[in-house]
């Protein structure tokens, strides 16, 4: 059977207090919405379809390469914002699951189970439905005695019977696509002037089909997010979730409650994360590595068996057995050959740094190609940019950069080269050649 996915989210989120859409709201780094297309995605057979309004151009262009979009220009409630999409998938697919994008906790695999059992059962639809001590703000599951579900009642409707009941209205829905199409124009308008999606079940009621409610276990999963506080409930949430799969997958962490792992990083089995160290974007981390204590790593790619204690890494390459920190900071383009050590107070910015070099102590290299062993003395500086444009520097395989050498770009350092402490380097020094001074002068080959 073919399935298609409706994901609302036009509302307002007036509770969150933002000029930002509730729905863009980051959750690990990621808009809100972006869980629940992912979870659609994993189910449907092809890209859901997004009932934007309140701040429709910045969500479509947020999701505009995952999803496609209809607008309900005015909200009028969860079941006029369902048939916004009625032009789009109707005679499309057999099945339709609905889901609100303020509800990014809800996983792929329970929208399975919700799929099967509209599949395996006749109804007019499936939903998932939750326990919960504390109902606010929740619709309610009404049975009747034989436990068919009969009606869903929203808070604002319910008599005082009702309002006590626990069963809850979790908001993801599995329909006959036949059928929804058909009954989304027979909701009538409730006394607060919205068209509810959940009148839906009364309707499926009166034409004498069933209503599958799948109860859920783990209430966790069904937050809907209103406010701030859920927000970062959620968020919390999250983070543990995915800190949990990381830990089953062979990672070890000395205080997970103190570890941020964005949902798109992977990371080697056997490698440990110390309490501060942040994992964001597209980063991914080798095995055996040891990260942190207080690592910021944001778009790197680390291989095998590196350290990285105390430092910032941005956009960055490390190949394996490097060591970094602690007070290391790589920026966009930094490239770290296997075996490369960066001290303290070490900058590289789009440089190249060869197998087994070290740059021990208070350094800057920007625009930078380092040749395998070369050692770079504390306080060494490519003088790489002129006020109004940037140079590059080489240096050689195997040479030897005294402390506080300042390497005036554009500049090359030949192969076994060597600058003496303070040396201002302003033209190449040829392989083998010691330079000295200010500016520096070639004194004498090396052997
Ligand atoms: C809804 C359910 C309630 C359920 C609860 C679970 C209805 C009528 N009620 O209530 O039974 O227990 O979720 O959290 O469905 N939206 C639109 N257009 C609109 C209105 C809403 O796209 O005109 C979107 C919102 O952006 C949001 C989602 O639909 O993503 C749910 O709307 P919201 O107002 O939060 O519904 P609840 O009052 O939470
Ligand atoms: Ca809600």
């Amino acid at each position: 059977m073919k399935i298609a996915s409706v994901i609302l989210a036009a509302g307002q989120g007036t509770r969150m207090r933002s000029s930002l859409p509730k729905v863009l709201h980051p959750i690990l780094g990621k808009p809100m919405a972006w869980y629940s297309l992912e979870a659609a995605r994993k189910v449907a057979d092809s890209p859901p379809v997004m009932v934007i309004g309140h701040g429709a151009e910045q969500v479509r262009s947020m999701f505009g390469a995952m999803s496609r979009f209809v607008l309900q220009e005015q909200q009028l409630g969860t079941g006029h914002a369902v048939l916004q999409a009625a032009a789009e998938l109707r005679g499309r697919s057999e099945l339709v699951l609905v889901t609100y994008a303020d509800m990014p906790l809800l996983r792929a695999e329970t929208l399975m189970q919700l799929v099967s059992i509209q599949q395996a059962q006749t109804a007019a639809f499936s939903m998932l439905t939750v326990m919960l001590e504390d109902p606010h703000g929740f619709g309610r599951v009404v049975r009747d005695v034989n436990g068919n579900v009969i009606e869903i009642v929203e808070e604002a409707q319910a008599s005082d019977e009702q309002l006590a009941i626990r069963e809850l209205n979790v908001g993801a829905y599995c329909f006959d696509a036949q059928w929804l199409w058909d009954a989304l124009p027979r909701i009538s308008l409730s006394p607060k002037g919205e068209y509810y999606l959940t009148d839906l079940v009364a309707i499926a009621a009166a034409d004498g089909l069933a209503v599958n409610a799948l109860r859920m276990d783990d209430p966790k999963e069904m937050i809907g997010i209103n406010n701030r506080v859920h927000l970062a409930e959620v968020s919390g949430l999250m983070r543990a979730r995915v800190n949990q799969h990381w830990m089953e997958e062979g990672v070890t962490m000395i205080d997970p409650l103190a570890v941020y792992i964005e949902p798109e990083v992977s990371i080697g089995k056997d490698t440990v994360l110390w309490p501060g160290t942040i994992l964001r974007g597209g980063t991914s981390v080798g095995e055996a590595c040891v990260i942190g204590p207080n690592a910021i790593i944001q778009d790197t790619t680390i291989g095998n068996r590196c350290t990285v204690l105390a430092s910032v890494l941005e956009q960055a390459v490390l190949e394996d057995e490097v060591e970094i920190g602690p007070f290391g900071h790589l920026r966009k383009g930094a490239h770290l050959a296997q075996g490369v050590h960066l001290g303290n107070f070490g900058e590289v910015k789009n440089s190249y740094l060869g197998p087994g070099t070290k740059m021990g102590h208070f350094s800057y290299l920007g625009d930078a190609t380092i040749g395998e062993q070369v050692n770079i003395g504390a306080g060494t500086i490519t003088c790489n940019y002129d006020g109004q444009h940037k140079y590059a520097t080489q240096i050689g395989p195997g040479a030897f950069i005294g402390s506080d050498t300042m390497l005036v770009a554009p500049v090359n350092i030949g192969e076994g080269a060597k600058t003496g402490a303070g040396a201002v380097v302003t033209k190449n020094v040829p392989p083998n050649t010691l330079a000295v001074g200010v500016p520096a002068r070639n004194i004498r080959k090396l052997k």
